[in-house]
């Protein structure tokens, strides 16, 4: 493995608020071909890794590189998302009045300079919008409002929005929250087509089945520091996890 197969390469990593410090020291890594579950007790930090890594939160010490030679340091939200690194939030930040088309479309230009985006789309652009539909399963409704779908569909939506772009990481937060069991498993079949080796996928959840099912490895967040990692199998059965979090009911139903 050369330094180029990591995605994110985390090291010493401390986020604060005020005098309350929520990453202490954190060091973590995701490689492409990977996909990484993140899990943990509410309040353990996972939001707050997604918001560093995206420059949403300012970090006070430690570095973020990305896809093994970028450090994202002084960069700012857009500078990072042009790295490559799609997140897709717990709420769904897709267009309700515009059709899943235009959503597609718009999150396909979202990077282009202004007098390319008053273009018409190349055949290119669309034969890509076309696949990503297909591949979130929304083929069927390119013509609809967005606001009109099911739950599950605004997920995906969302989703396909950042494929569209075609990154190099995809951060995804809670993406089954919500979801009946179906969608689950639908949603697992897509990360499962979207998993290869010039794509890294991070999934914080709560649904501990799912995680289980779409994920290579997972790491368990408690209290702002890393308390153990490892392929869910062996994680799951770890006195320390089954104590601060999978005995936990309330929070993993
Ligand atoms: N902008 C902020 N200002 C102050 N405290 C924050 C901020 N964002 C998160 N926190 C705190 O950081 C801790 C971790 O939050 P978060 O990363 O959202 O946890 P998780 O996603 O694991 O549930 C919580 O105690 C939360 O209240
Ligand atoms: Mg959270």
């Amino acid at each position: 493995m050369t330094k180029f197969d990591q995605a994110i390469y985390v090291s010493g990593l401390n986020v604060s608020f005020g005098a309350f410090s929520v990453l202490k020291n954190l060091s973590w890594l995701v490689n492409f071909g990977e996909v990484k579950g993140v899990i943990g007790p509410n309040g353990a930090g996972k939001t707050t890794l997604l918001d560093a890594l995206t420059g949403k939160t300012e970090y006070q010490t430690g570095d973020i590189v990305v896809r093994g030679r970028h450090n994202i340091k002084d960069a700012n939200e857009p500078a990072i998302a042009r790295l490559g690194l799609g997140r897709k939030f717990q709420k769904p930040s897709i267009f309700s009045g515009l059709s899943v088309f235009e959503n597609l479309e718009i999150a396909l230009r979202s990077g282009k300079a202004i007098l390319q985006s008053i273009n018409q789309l190349s055949p290119h652009e669309q034969e890509k919008i076309n696949e990503t539909a297909i591949l979130i399963g929304l083929s069927d409704c390119l013509g609809k409002d967005a606001g009109t779908l099911a739950h599950g569909q605004k997920q995906w939506l969302e989703i396909g929005m950042l494929i569209v772009a075609n990154p190099a990481v995809l951060l995804l937060d809670e993406p089954v929250a919500g979801m009946n069991g179906e969608e689950r498993t639908k949603t697992a079949a897509l990360i499962d087509k979207l998993k290869g080796p010039e794509m890294a996928i991070v999934v914080v959840e709560h649904d501990m089945q799912f995680v289980e099912t779409v994920c290579d490895s997972v790491t368990v967040l408690h209290d702002g520091q890393i308390l153990v990692e490892g392929p869910m199998q062996a994680v799951k059965s770890n006195q320390q996890v089954i104590d601060v979090y999978l005995g936990r009911d309330s929070e993993n139903a």
